[in-house]
């Protein structure tokens, strides 16, 4: 059992800076996903957590104790890597039993332990193999064996699911929450896989360029993101975006003729920027309606997806392609004639200058 506290962690590899000034507490059993672009910082800030690197300033303390300059082997936090990394020429036994040999324990607590592990993980059938014989799903849960077996106070998990195919993750992303409720245990766990991330966590962690985004539950980044970043990153498909000018109520979209009218309960809540405004809208926003009705606008509709549960259907609006999400069927085909309308209770407000988003306390 962990708490994780990370207080103004600084990381430079030379002049790069890799972490900037990273504040963030995991509490004990929470599911905590990193999420962000590549060389974004994941993979370092998981590493600084394990004592796999130093940090360059700053405190990371574990249940309230200073770890910073601790070895790893001493802060007792296991880390499964992408890439299986098992010893090829051991067994599964022994390569699950690895991490208790190293502590020296007997043989035959040893063989309770990785047995006990073996039957949660659903992979005792396979002790005496070698992992070149097994698929890519079971040398996984070898790895994830191999870091549970010692209790560990903590799991962190680099993309563990990163090499294998889209059935495979979904089902094992199923068996890592389990697996983490069943044990109460603290788990970091680091992906740039959206979805991955909103089944997985508890709260989601953003972040970019070494910079902490949001912290939040998966609803809260999804409804209420704090950047255009984090707007952008979090869903798919991804928010429409276009400049906007608000005349009274009259919302245009970037060189769009007509506007949509938003109520005053929406604009009053959205700050004036000294940029001007980039609206963000999600895909489920966007109300398209096949008659002219009150606040829709006329559009054309250039471009349909059809994804069985739903479809995704564009249609241009000045220099803006709108994406919509709509029923199966619901626009027979490309150049149809359409009525669109925004949510104003969905709409975002961004500062064009700060991506900051205007709308609300945030
Ligand atoms: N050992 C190192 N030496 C120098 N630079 C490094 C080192 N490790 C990482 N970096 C740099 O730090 C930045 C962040 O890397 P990091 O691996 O933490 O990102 P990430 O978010 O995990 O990315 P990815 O999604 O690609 O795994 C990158 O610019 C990377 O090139
Ligand atoms: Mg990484």
């Amino acid at each position: 059992m962990a708490q994780i506290d990370i207080q103004n962690v600084q990381k430079f590899f030379g002049q790069h800076q890799v972490l900037k000034d990273l504040n963030l507490t995991i509490e004990d059993g929470e599911f905590v996903v990193m999420l962000g672009q590549s060389g974004g910082g994941k993979t370092t800030a998981l590493r600084a957590i394990a004592g796999l690197e130093t940090v360059t300033s700053g405190k990371i303390l574990i249940n309230g104790e200073e770890v910073q300059n601790r070895k790893a082997a001493d802060r007792d936090i296991a880390f499964v890597f992408q890439s299986f990394s098992l010893y090829p020429h051991m067994t599964v036994r022994e390569n699950i039993a690895f991490p208790l040999r190293a502590v020296r324990m007997n043989a035959a607590d040893r063989d309770r332990a990785v047995k006990a592990v073996a039957e949660t993980l659903q992979i005792a059938q396979h002790l005496d193999r070698k992992p070149s014989a097994l698929s890519g799903g079971d040398m996984q849960r070898v790895a994830i064996g191999r870091a549970l077996v010692r209790r560990p106070q903590a799991l962190l998990m680099d993309e563990p699911l990163g090499v294998l195919d889209a059935k495979l993750r979904e089902q094992m992303r199923a068996e890592i929450k389990r697996l983490h409720i069943a044990r109460g245990s603290t788990s970091v766990y680091v992906t740039h896989d959206q979805i991955e991330a909103m089944s997985l966590a508890d709260r989601i962690v953003i972040l970019h360029d070494g910079v902490l985004q949001q912290v939040g539950a998966p609803d809260q980044v999804y409804l209420q993101p704090t950047n255009l970043f984090v707007a952008k990153f979090v869903g798919s498909p991804v928010m429409n975006v276009s400049d906007v000018r608000i005349d009274g109520n009259n919302v245009r979209l970037n060189g769009a003729e007509a506007g949509f009218r938003f109520p005053d309960e929406t604009l009053s809540t959205v700050r004036h920027a000294e940029a001007g405004l980039t609206l963000g809208v999600r895909p489920e926003a966007v109300l398209l309606a096949h008659h002219q009705g009150e606040g829709y606008v006329p559009v054309v509709t250039t471009n349909i997806e059809p994804l069985g549960s739903h479809d995704i259907v564009d249609v241009q609006l000045g220099g803006t392609v709108l994406r919509s999400r709509t029923a199966s069927g619901f626009v027979s085909g490309e150049g149809q004639q359409v009525w669109v309308r925004l949510d104003p209770a969905q709409a975002h407000f961004f500062d064009k200058a700060t991506g900051l988003n205007m709308r609300g306390a945030n």
